[in-house]
Formats: C-alpha cells, structure tokens, sequence
C-alpha cells in the first residue's frame, strides 16, 4: 500500500489558510498557492538520492554531493494543476513539464481526458503529477493511469488538500504512488467538492466561474 504524507509545516499551514479564505482574491490565492508548492518540492524531495563528489573549494579539495537520480517531470492536471508547476520548478528548474487535461463531468463526477502531452523519455523520469485537489479521486486516478499507460513507473502524487474518500480511491488504484498533501479535510458534499476545502481551485486560480 502507498504511504500518505501530510505537510504540517507551519508555513505550509498559514498559507494554506489565506488560500482556503472566501476572502483571498484571485491575485493572492495565485502567489499563495504558487509559495505553498515551492514548499511542498522541498518536502517531497527529501529522499533524492545523492552521490559524493570531488570539489575544489578555495581553500582545499574537499568531498560534497551532488544529486544522482533519475531526471524529474512535474505533470499538472489542467487547469487547476498549472498553479502549481512554478512553485516547484523554483527548486526542481530541469525538470521537464507534461500536461494531463481533465474535467470533472458536473453530472457524473467522472473525470474526461481532453489533452496529453508528456516528456519523450517517460520511462525514465521520476514523475510528481500535481493538482490542488484530491477530492473523489477520479481525476488523479485517470492522471495517472494515462502517465502509466505511456510508459511511466516511478510517481508520486502531490495536492494542497484531500478529501478521504478520495485518498482511499488512489491508494486502491495506485499501490505504488505515495501521495503527498498540504491537509487532510472532513468530507465531500454531494457535489462532489471537498469540505471545507477550499471551493473550486481552477476557478479562484484563473478568475473564472
Ligand atoms: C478539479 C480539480 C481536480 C478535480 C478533483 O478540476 O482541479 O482536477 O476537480 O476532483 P476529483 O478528485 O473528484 O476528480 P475540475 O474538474 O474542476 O477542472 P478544472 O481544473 O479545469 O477547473
Ligand atoms: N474540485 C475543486 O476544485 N474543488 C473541490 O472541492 C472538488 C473538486
């Protein structure tokens, strides 16, 4: 079963409660939610792994690491999902960018794959798909399975907040991806959103409705 890991950073908790606020305009949800992935990077990439090298200092020649790795790809569901690429590319600046487009259909809850474009070399990059949102599941499971159908083994799985529900799906369809959160909220109402959550993370992102 896949590990789940939840932020509690202090940082990472203020922030993420000006992003929840009905308060927080589409400028400053953007900066917060772009802050709050830059530290989330930080956490997740803990377990890189490192080599020693040799390196020449200006007083001696010394040993230090270096990463050593496989290259990363960061894979944003669209739309919601494109906030977050900055923040992590601000830690992670070689890593190349795949897109998934999902919607959540508003009737069904069932997510449609409308867009895909992923790095050439798929299998051997180490993938954090990313979106604001865990809440039915539906999306990041598709997500996923779309990455893995083109050749993809080593991912990770990386959102501000979670509904259960939709942690129990993930874990269920993707044993081997650790999933990694800023909150664990309450629930889902029945329309699907997360609760308390934070409404719908595309529309306060782009301004939209
Ligand atoms: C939202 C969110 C996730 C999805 C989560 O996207 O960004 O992708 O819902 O819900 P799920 O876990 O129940 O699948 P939405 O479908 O609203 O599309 P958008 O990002 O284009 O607004
Ligand atoms: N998608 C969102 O943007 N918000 C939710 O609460 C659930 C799905």
């Amino acid at each position: 079963m896949s590990k789940v890991f939840v932020f509690d950073h202090p940082l990472i908790q203020h922030k993420l409660t000006y992003i929840r606020s009905v308060e927080t305009g589409t400028k400053e949800f953007r900066e917060l939610v772009d802050e709050v992935a830059t530290l989330m990077a930080f956490e997740i990439t803990r377990d890189m792994p490192l080599v020693e090298t040799e390196v020449e200092t200006p007083v001696t020649v010394t040993k230090s690491k270096v990463l050593a790795g496989k290259k990363m790809g960061i894979v944003p569901i669209l739309r919601a999902g494109i906030g977050m690429v900055d923040g992590i590319l601000k830690l992670i600046p070689a890593a190349k960018v795949g897109h998934i487009g999902l919607y959540r259909d508003p009737q069904t809850l069932q997510p449609v794959e409308y867009y895909v474009k992923l790095p050439a070399d798929v299998e051997e990059r180490d993938f954090i798909v990313v979106d604001p949102m865990l809440a039915t599941g539906g999306s990041a499971i598709e997500a996923i399975n779309s990455l893995k159908k083109r050749g993809a083994t080593s991912i990770k799985f990386m959102c501000l907040i979670a509904a259960p529900e939709g942690v129990e799906l993930l874990q269920q369809a993707h044993p081997d991806v650790d999933v990694y959160i800023a909150a664990l909220d309450e629930k889902l109402n029945d329309h699907g959103y997360i609760v308390p959550g934070l409404g719908d993370a595309g529309d306060r992102l782009f301004g939209t409705k």
